[in-house]
């Protein structure tokens, strides 16, 4: 929802009334979908109380919400939507589109796992606290790189990104991930939707084939099937990307791993596992995608150098993001081309994407330079060093119940969430509902399933939750488990 302004000519009230009606037109707030408390939605806006009331009971007036005494707020199910009846701008579709005038690809990509789902909550994975960002001294910089901007800083760019920040990268990734590049074979993008969507571009045509780890990163496999590309789940183990027979059967053109910290079960791959699929690679003529999202943050086991390092042939791309360090609305992520593509892939970036943002770029150039980014990373360590333990203590009691087959936890070892691994016959989704009542999100395993079945547990992230919060609701995410295994 868009920040609420005294700005605005409308009473706040009224604003918020607008911004709600609007969510619900739009389906951004989906039929029987429970609100946050008032007081909670008062909180988040920075509105008293008594504004948010005033909105919700307007809109529970109009028919748009329902509130049940003791159970919260809810959308109501038969609200009209916008572009399909009363209320909205109604569309005319030419004879023959689909219903609600989406492609084919429209609808399969609207079906997916959705990013309404991924509101970011203290418990959410994957997110990084950027409460704890610099700002101030962001804020210098970038005033500094302003006052400092040349007419050409403004123009789009077509030389894969300023300069200073592709160095900056090249040094940070030799020393730190062992990537074997240089500073040309960076290209700066928006972040890894954006990285992913220039190597289905360029490497891939229509319909080709991509290998995407199941479970997957949800983001990933989107961003791929929406340039066309056909996903083929291949099976995770314990050891990474486990491709048998079936899968060689549907030779893949691009093999989209995350090596270090495997999304969402947290499996490292192993040595002879990295080797076997760069073979396997080499052997179709693949691509390999590695996504290297979080290995900024590695608190236990040996140091981790990247797939791309090991890999003689130059056939894996290697992509990175400034989300989980910095802010993920910087988008500001990098990657790095095999020396022979670089040219193509510049080019295409600056045809496809008319990349630009330089003054930022040059800003987080210097931040990196002047050595704010070591320290600002060390600071992260540090703080989510602490939460992960404090997590990991509240759900001992779990891990130490009897009966053998039990719960176990993976991926611990590095980033900013784990995975609680249930038995097969806990029904993951429920209780990652049951928790959502109280107010934690945690995200179910099974969700992030392509195709198998066979996999339960909850991803928990511990990067956004503050200690407190951990020292308080981890017990409680410990007992709903326990519950469920009883
Ligand atoms: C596995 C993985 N890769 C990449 C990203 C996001 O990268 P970006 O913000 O640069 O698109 C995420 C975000 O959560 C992720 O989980």
């Amino acid at each position: 929802m868009h920040r609420l302004g005294s700005q605005d000519a409308l009473p706040l009230h009224r604003q918020l009334y607008e911004a709600l009606r609007r969510a619900v037109l739009d389906g951004k707030l989906a039929p029987g979908e429970r609100l946050p408390s008032s007081r909670d939605l008062a909180q988040d806006l920075q509105l008293s109380r008594n504004t948010v009331v005033a909105a919700i009971n307007q809109l529970t007036v109009e028919g748009y919400l329902s509130s049940h005494v003791g159970s919260g707020t809810y959308v109501h199910d038969n609200v009209p939507r916008a572009g399909r009846g009363s209320g909205g701008a109604r569309q005319h579709l030419p004879a023959g589109t689909p219903a609600g005038g989406l492609s084919a690809r429209g609808q399969t990509l609207s079906r997916q796992f959705c990013a309404r789902e991924l509101e970011v909550q203290p418990f959410t994975p994957g997110i990084a606290d950027f409460s704890a960002f610099p700002l101030a001294l962001w804020q210098r910089l970038q005033n500094k790189h302003w006052r400092m901007t040349y007419p050409d800083m403004l123009d789009y760019n077509a030389s894969g990104g300023y300069a200073p920040l592709r160095r900056a990268i090249t040094d940070y990734l030799r020393v730190f991930r062992s990537v074997h590049l240089d500073a040309d074979q960076v290209v700066i993008t928006t972040g890894t939707q954006q990285s992913l969507e220039l190597c289905a571009r360029l490497l891939a045509d229509h319909g080709d084939t991509v290998w995407v780890e199941d479970p997957a990163y949800w983001g990933a496999a989107k961003a791929l099937s929406a340039c066309g590309q056909r996903i083929h789940p291949v099976a995770v183990d314990d050891e990474g990307i486990c491709p048998g027979p079936a899968d060689e059967a549907q030779p893949p053109r691009l093999i989209y791993v995350t090596p270090s910290h495997q999304y969402p079960t947290g499996a490292v791959m192993s040595l002879a596992r990295r080797n076997q699929l760069l073979a396997t690679a080499r052997a179709h003529g693949a691509w390999v995608l590695e996504d290297d999202y979080d290995s900024e943050y590695r608190f236990s086991g040996p140091p981790l150098s990247s797939l791309q390092g090991l890999d003689p042939d130059g056939r894996v791309l290697y992509m990175g993001t400034f989300s989980k360090v910095l802010y993920p609305g910087l988008k500001l992520g990098y990657l790095v081309v095999p020396k022979a593509l670089a040219e193509a892939f510049r080019q295409a970036h600056y045809d496809l994407n008319r990349p630009g943002q330089m003054p930022t770029q040059a800003a987080l150039a210097e931040f990196i330079e002047m050595g704010h980014f070591a320290s600002a990373l060390r600071k992260a360590r540090q703080s989510y060093a602490e939460r992960r333990r404090c997590l990991l203590q509240a759900l001992q009691p779990v891990l130490d119940m009897p009966g053998g087959q039990g719960p176990f936890i993976s991926g611990a070892e590095q980033g900013l969430h784990l995975c609680l691994r249930l038995p097969a016959p806990v029904d993951d989704r429920a209780l990652a509902r049951q928790l959502a009542q109280q107010g934690l999100t945690v995200r179910p395993l099974s969700a992030y399933c392509l195709s198998r079945q066979d996999l339960r547990g909850l991803v928990i992230g511990y990067g956004y939750a503050p200690l407190a919060g951990i020292e308080r609701w981890g017990p409680a995410i410990a007992a709903a488990v326990r519950q469920a295994l009883d």
